[in-house]
C-alpha cells in the first residue's frame, strides 16, 4: 500500500487523495446573502447531516489552497447567519457547477447559473426552486479549523424549515431514492449519481444480534468460493443449525451427498442466496462440516 505521511506531501496533492478516498460526498448547494443583499450560491461537498435533533447540518468552507483567501460564502454566513442547503439532483449537475466559479462577491449566481430564486419563510437567502429539497437553516457556530491555505471552517447550520418536492416522494410519503436522482462529489471532477442499479438495499437491523462471522465454521470461513459479502447474509442470522440438525433434513444430507466437495456446495449454497434461500443456505454451510474443511 502507498502511505502517505500528512506532514511530507503538498496540501494540494493530499487534497485530491483525502477527496478521492472520501466518495461520494453528498453536496449541498448553499443559498446565501451578503449584508448588503447579494444572493449567492455555491457547492460544497465537506457536507453532511449530524444530528436530526438538534437537526443539525455542516458543511465546511475552506480557505483556497492556491492563496490563503476565504470564500463569499463564509462571509455572508459570518453577516447574516442564515443559509439555505439544497440537494442536488442529477438534472442540476451541471447549473450547480457553474456555481463553484468564483464570480466576484457582488455577482449573483442565481443569474449566472440560470436558477430560479424563491423567497424562503424563516430567512432571508432565497431557495433554489429546480432543487427537490430545501433546508432553510440559521448558522449556530463556525468553527475555523486553522489559518493555513486548505483549512476549513466548519458552518454548523440547525435546519429550521423544510421544504420536499411531492414529485420525489413515494406514496406513503418517504423520499424515494430513484426519484430525488441525487448525485455526489468523487475525487477531481467525477460525480457520482445515484439511480437505478447503482442503488442496492442493505437491510439489516440494528437491534436482531446476528451470529457473527466467528460463529461459521471454519470450512465456510476458508472457503474458496463464498465471498465476505456471501458469508455476511448468513453471520446476520440470530442462530445457526449444528451441523448435526442440518444434516437430519434429508433434503439437506442428500444435496451433501450430491457434492464430490466443499467446493461443490459452497456453490449450492451461493445458489441458495441468490435466491434468497438465506436460511437453506445456511443448513448447507453448517453440513459442510461434513465434506471436511478442504475445499
Ligand atoms: C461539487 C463541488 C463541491 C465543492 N465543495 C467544496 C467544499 O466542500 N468546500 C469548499 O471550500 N469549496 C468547495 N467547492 C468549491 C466552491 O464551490 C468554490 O470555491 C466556489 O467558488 C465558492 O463560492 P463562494 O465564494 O460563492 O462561496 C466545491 C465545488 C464543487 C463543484
Amino acid at each position: 500500500m502507498r502511505t502517505i505521511d500528512p506532514m511530507q506531501i503538498a496540501t494540494k496533492d493530499l487534497h485530491q487523495f483525502m477527496l478521492g478516498a472520501v466518495a461520494p460526498r453528498p453536496i449541498a448547494f448553499a443559498s446565501t446573502i451578503s449584508a448588503d443583499g447579494v444572493p449567492n450560491l455555491a457547492p460544497y461537498s465537506f457536507f453532511n447531516a449530524f444530528s436530526s435533533n438538534p437537526p443539525i447540518l455542516i458543511f465546511s468552507s475552506n480557505r483556497r489552497v492556491e492563496n490563503n483567501t476565504t470564500k463569499d460564502t463564509l462571509q455572508n454566513v459570518k453577516e447574516t447567519g442564515e443559509v439555505v442547503i439544497h440537494a442536488v439532483s442529477y438534472a442540476m449537475a451541471r447549473q450547480m457547477a457553474l456555481c463553484s466559479i468564483e464570480y466576484d462577491a457582488t455577482v449573483d449566481e442565481f443569474a449566472k447559473a440560470g436558477f430560479t430564486p424563491l423567497p424562503s419563510e424563516r430567512v432571508r437567502p432565497f431557495r433554489v426552486a429546480e432543487s427537490p429539497v430545501h433546508m432553510e437553516c440559521v448558522v449556530d457556530d463556525i468553527i475555523p479549523l486553522g489559518d493555513k491555505g486548505g483549512a476549513g471552517n466548519l458552518i454548523v447550520c440547525r435546519m429550521v424549515l423544510m421544504h420536499i418536492s411531492e414529485e420525489v416522494l413515494t406514496p406513503s410519503g418517504r423520499i424515494d431514492p430513484q426519484k430525488i436522482d441525487l448525485i455526489g462529489r468523487m475525487g477531481r471532477f467525477y460525480y457520482a449519481r445515484a439511480s437505478g442499479d447503482a442503488i442496492f438495499e442493505v437491510v439489516q437491523k440494528v437491534n436482531e444480534i446476528g451470529v457473527g462471522f466467528d460463529a461459521l465454521p471454519r470450512s465456510a470461513r476458508h472457503s474458496s468460493v463464498l465471498t465476505g459479502s456471501e458469508l455476511a447474509r448468513i453471520a446476520a442470522l440470530r442462530q445457526l443449525p449444528s451441523r448435526e440438525e442440518a444434516l437430519a433434513d434429508p433434503a439437506v444430507a442428500e444435496v451433501v451427498r450430491q457434492c464430490n466437495t466443499l467446493a461443490d456446495l459452497h456453490l449450492r449454497v451461493r445458489q441458495a442466496l441468490e435466491r434468497e434461500q438465506v436460511d437453506w443456505a445456511a443448513r448447507l454451510v453448517m453440513a459442510g462440516e461434513a465434506l471436511g474443511s478442504t475445499p
